[in-house]
């Protein structure tokens, strides 16, 4: 039959392909809170501005709260042909309570109701995402604290470059995830503007009072262009923008686990908790979780690459694409609240082996720059000089089979008559990264200065 919401134009239902097509209730049930929410703010400002009777608000906002318990009891019955959330909220209110059921749409849309909707999901998404990033930074403080002064090598190419510690490795990922939770808040900050009483996109005729039900939900105001309320969503491509940057770095240290987890590394051991094994070889412990929040990223991307291309070209104001806005959204935060608990959980009960980093610092002629600074300092060489002696010290210590400090004084003077045996002294790998004081540097100093800063950042 005809549809119970707007039966009075139609004569018949739709076909059953329509009905798949357009119904969204198989995925944004998930806004039956916020749903909710919001109508009740809706309803209680109805009565306020005297549009509605107090009796009619009270049965409302009362049978919307027995509607919702329904649906988180479980007991619910979801109707594919009441399409989404909304008219199944209504439809069941209005079952509820009867006629005053059917005053809380007064003054009111499915388009600003909608874009109500996702923003408050999505501003609880942010801010989820703030509280799980401060605890992954947490995690991180923890690491680098242990391993303060625990030399490492650094990487450029993911060739050795030069000593660093595991406490500046860890430091830096910090800063990373610092950066993306500024990022959430700022757009969170944007996005806290209300959409309801756009109504359909024009506004509405009735006396409502848009600040009151913006300031009952938690918003800095209403927003200032009906128009815009109803078509904008740009706020959760700033969400997902935000998201995709934060999965980015939750790849790369994924796959920095992966690499020092390999026997090759030897620089991280998993335990048990985040390994798993392999039916097959016996000797495996595969960094699973870190392989799969490396990959998070695709979807992450993917949604918000999916909501861009849905939005690009819409006129203005509502179209029916923009209900394609939800799946992405909810596929992107839940695969970014999980890659981060699972990386929170890696992070803290990871254990690095800070033998195998120091001996891994101590390859691949790490100290070199400490050398060539020395020649500079000590023997007045200009810079271009001192890489150029360098290098052939390097060529020689590679040639016998050894490092840097493997070279006899009489070899580095063969190469460079002023050379000194105080050459030695810069040559180990914790000179290198006690001598790094500068601003931001690897020195374990340094690192305890920016830890310090962190914790007193954090509270
Ligand atoms: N389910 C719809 C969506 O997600 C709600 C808004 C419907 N509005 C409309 N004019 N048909 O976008």
């Amino acid at each position: 039959g005809a549809n119970a919401m707007w039966g009075g134009r139609f004569a018949a239902g739709p076909s059953a392909i329509m009905e798949a097509i357009n119904a969204s209730i198989g995925y944004d049930r998930r806004l039956a809170r916020q749903d909710i929410e919001g109508s009740r703010a809706h309803a209680t400002m109805l009565g306020d501005t005297g549009i509605l009777g107090s009796k009619d608000v009270e049965a409302i906002r009362e049978g919307l709260l027995t509607v919702l318990s329904e649906i988180e009891g479980g007991e619910f019955e979801f109707s594919a042909a009441l399409e989404d959330i909304h008219m199944n909220v209504e439809a069941r209110l209005r079952a509820l309570i009867g006629e005053a059921g059917g005053r809380l749409h007064t003054g009111r849309s499915r388009n600003d109701q909608v874009a109500l909707d996702v923003r408050m999901f999505v501003r609880d998404q942010c801010d989820a995402a703030d509280q799980a990033l401060e605890a992954l930074i947490r995690a991180l403080l923890a690491q680098a604290e242990a391993g303060a002064d625990w030399v490492m090598p650094g990487f450029t190419h993911l060739q050795v470059a030069q000593p660093v510690t595991w406490g500046h490795h860890m430091m830096a990922y910090v800063e990373m995830f610092a950066r993306d939770r500024d990022r959430f808040a700022d757009a969170r900050r944007r996005m806290n503007l209300s959409p309801l009483g756009a109504a359909a996109l024009a506004g509405t005729s009735f006396p409502i009072d848009r600040h009151a039900t913006a300031a009952a939900l938690g918003f800095d105001g209403p927003m200032h262009n009906s128009l815009d309320a109803v078509a904008d969503r740009d706020f959760a491509l700033e969400y997902l923008s935000a998201a995709t940057i934060c999965a980015l770095h939750l790849s790369r240290l994924s796959e920095e686990l992966v690499l020092w987890s390999t026997a090759q590394f030897r620089f991280v051991a998993m335990p048990d908790a985040w390994s798993t094994g392999s039916s097959i070889m016996p000797q495996k412990r595969n960094p699973d979780a870190a392989e799969l929040i490396r990959a998070k990223i695709g979807r992450i991307m993917g949604a918000s690459v999916a909501l861009t291309t849905v939005m690009k070209g819409l006129p203005l104001t509502y179209g029916k694409d923009m209900q394609e806005d939800k799946e992405p959204i909810f596929d992107a935060s839940d695969s970014l609240m999980l890659s981060l608990a699972a990386m929170t959980g890696m992070v803290a009960e990871m254990s690095a082996n800070p033998e195998s980093l120091r001996a891994a610092a101590a390859t691949g002629f790490s100290t070199a720059t400490d050398l060539a600074d020395w020649l500079v300092r000590e023997l007045g060489l200009p810079f271009r000089e001192a890489h150029h002696v360098t290098g052939s010290l390097v060529a020689k210590a590679e040639a016998k089979g050894g490092d840097l400090p493997d070279l006899t004084l009489e070899e580095m003077q063969s190469v460079h008559q002023g050379i000194t045996a105080g050459v030695f002294d810069v040559l180990g790998v914790e000179n290198s990264v006690a001598s790094r004081t500068s601003y931001g540097g690897t020195a374990p100093s340094e690192v305890r200065r920016q830890i310090a800063r962190w914790r007193e950042v954090l509270g």
